[in-house]
C-alpha cells in the first residue's frame, strides 16, 4: 500500500480529530453515509455558528451599509431560468469505461481515472446540471417542478424592490443572507470542502455603474483581512485574480480568497463584479422593473452588483485547519477566542471541601454569557490536554486558594501559562480577554 505524504496525514489527523472530539461526522452514517453531505457535532455546531455570527457582525451589524435578508431555498423555477441556471449551470462529466466511475471531465490529471487507474478509456463529455430538482404539490408533472437553490443571492436579487421600498436604503448598499445551498456536485471531495449541500455567506452590493472597480476593492481588502482577523495565518491566505476564460457567465471580474489546505490551495470565497446582469434578467423575465430611481441624480439605472459569496463551511474547515497544531506533549486547536467553540471550563482541583459547589456556582455565573465547559473528572493535567485539543482558551480551576482567598486558578491555552484571578473579577477578566481588548499577560 502507498505510504501518505505528510499533508495526507495531516488531513487524516483533522478528519480524525473533528470526529473523536464532535467536530464533523458523517451525515446518516449508521446508514453508510450519503456522499457529500456531513453534519456537525456539539462542537462544530457551536464553531460553524461562531463563524457565521462573526460575519454577520462585522458584515451587516457594523455597517450602515449592508441590510440582512433571509428567503426560502426553495423559488419560483423562473428564477432560475432568469439567472441562466437551468441553461449553463453544468459540469462537464464523463465515465469511465473500466470502472463506471463518474467523473468531472475538467479534473481528470493525465485523461486517467483517480479509481482505477486506466487511462484514456472515457465516454465522451457531457453537460451535467448540477441543481437538485424537486416537485411542488402532490402532482409529480413538469409544471411542479422546483429546484433547491444552488446559491443564496438569487433570494436577494428577487426581493431588490422590496428591501429597497421598506427600509431607507440606496445605492452604494449591500443586502446579506447567509443559507442552505446545495448542488449536485459529480465528485464531492475533500472532506467538507466540496459537499452537496452546504452554506453560503453572501452579500450583494449595489453601487453605481460607474462606482463598481472602487466598491470591488473594498470588498477583495475587506474580506481578505476578515479572515486575518479571526486568526487565519497570513503566509496560508492568497488573492487570485480570474483569468477571462475562468469567469462565470454574469462576471465582468472576480478574484478568489484562497486557503492552503492540506490537500493544496483552493477557494475560500469568490468576490464578483455581476454587473447588472442580475436586475435586468430579472426584470426581463418577471416583468417588473427592478431598476433603481436616483432622485437626486434624476435619471433610472440598473445597479452593477458586487458581490463577495463565502462558503461557510469552507470557512469553518479553514479555521480547523488553520487552527490545528501537532506539538511534543499535545495536540491543540489554537482558534481565535472568538471562534473557539468553548470559551472557558471550569474544573474543581478535587471533589471535596467545598470545590464542586464553587465551581458550579462559577460555572452557572460565566455559562450565562458563554458556552462553558464543566469537567471534574480525572487529572488535573488530562482535564487540560482535553480542553487544548478542542480550543478552549481558558480553564478555570477551584483549588484549596479559592476558599481561603476567593481566587481561582486560570490557565490560558496557548501559553500554558497560569495565573491567580480573584472570583469577583473573572467575569470582566474573561470578557476583555475574549474580546480581544486584553492581552492574557495584561
Ligand atoms: N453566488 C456566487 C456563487 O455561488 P460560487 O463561487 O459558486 O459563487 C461561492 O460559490 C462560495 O460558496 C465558494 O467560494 C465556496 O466557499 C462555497 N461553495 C461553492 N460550492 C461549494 C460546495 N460544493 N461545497 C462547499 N462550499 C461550496
Amino acid at each position: 500500500m502507498a505510504k501518505k505524504s505528510g499533508a495526507d496525514q495531516r488531513m487524516a489527523a483533522l478528519v480524525s480529530l473533528c470526529k473523536r472530539r464532535g467536530f464533523i461526522f458523517q451525515s446518516s452514517e449508521i446508514y453508510g453515509g450519503l456522499n457529500g453531505c456531513w453534519d456537525y457535532g456539539p462542537l462544530g455546531v457551536e464553531l460553524k455558528r461562531n463563524v457565521k455570527e462573526a460575519w454577520w457582525r462585522d458584515m451587516v451589524m457594523r455597517r450602515t451599509d449592508v441590510v440582512g435578508l433571509d428567503c426560502s431555498i426553495l423559488m419560483n423555477p423562473r428564477t432560475w431560468e432568469a439567472s441562466g441556471h437551468v441553461q449553463s449551470f453544468t459540469d462537464p462529466m464523463v465515465d469511465c469505461l473500466q470502472c463506471k466511475s463518474r467523473l468531472r471531465a475538467d479534473q481528470l490529471e493525465n485523461n486517467q481515472c483517480p479509481v482505477c487507474g486506466t487511462k484514456d478509456r472515457f465516454t465522451e463529455v457531457r453537460q451535467f446540471n448540477l441543481m437538485f430538482k424537486t416537485h411542488v404539490g402532490a402532482l409529480e408533472d413538469s409544471s411542479s417542478v422546483a429546484y433547491l437553490r444552488p446559491e443564496t443571492c438569487q433570494g436577494i436579487f428577487v426581493n431588490f424592490q422590496n428591501v429597497l421600498s421598506s427600509t431607507r436604503v440606496k445605492p452604494p448598499f449591500g443586502i446579506a443572507q447567509i443559507g442552505k445551498a446545495f448542488r449536485n456536485e459529480i465528485n464531492p471531495r475533500n472532506f467538507t470542502f466540496r459537499s452537496r449541500e452546504f452554506e453560503q455567506m453572501e452579500i450583494e452590493f449595489f453601487v453605481k455603474p460607474d462606482e463598481a472597480p472602487q466598491w470591488f476593492d473594498h470588498w477583495k481588502q475587506t474580506r481578505y483581512q476578515w479572515y486575518l482577523n479571526y486568526g487565519i495565518k497570513k503566509e496560508n491566505l492568497h488573492l487570485r485574480d480570474h483569468e477571462a476564460s475562468e469567469l462565470a457567465h454574469y462576471a465582468a471580474g472576480c478574484v478568489d480568497i484562497e486557503y492552503d489546505f492540506p490537500f493544496g490551495r483552493a477557494e475560500l470565497e469568490g468576490i464578483a463584479n455581476r454587473t447588472d446582469y442580475d436586475l435586468k434578467r430579472h426584470s426581463e423575465f418577471s416583468k417588473k422593473d427592478l431598476s433603481y430611481s436616483d432622485p437626486e441624480a434624476k435619471q433610472r439605472y440598473f445597479p452593477y452588483v458586487i458581490e463577495p459569496s463565502a462558503g461557510a463551511d469552507r470557512g469553518t474547515l479553514a479555521f480547523l485547519t488553520d487552527a490545528y497544531a501537532e506539538e511534543a506533549e499535545r495536540t491543540v486547536m489554537r482558534f481565535h477566542p472568538r471562534l473557539a467553540p468553548i470559551k472557558a471550563a471550569v474544573f474543581p482541583l478535587v471533589n471535596k471541601d467545598g470545590m464542586p459547589e464553587m465551581a458550579e456556582k462559577i460555572f452557572a455565573d460565566i455559562a450565562s454569557e458563554w458556552n462553558c465547559f464543566y469537567d471534574d473528572k480525572g487529572a488535573i493535567g488530562r482535564r487540560y490536554r482535553r480542553q487544548d485539543e478542542v480550543g478552549t482558551p481558558y480553564c478555570i480551576t477551584i483549588d484549596g486558594e479559592t476558599g481561603k482567598s476567593n481566587v481561582v486558578t486560570v490557565r490560558e491555552r496557548d501559553s500554558m501559562k497560569q495565573r491567580h484571578v480573584g472570583m469577583t473579577q473573572l467575569k470582566e477578566f474573561l470578557r476583555e480577554r475574549l474580546s480581544g481588548e486584553k492581552e492574557w499577560e495584561a
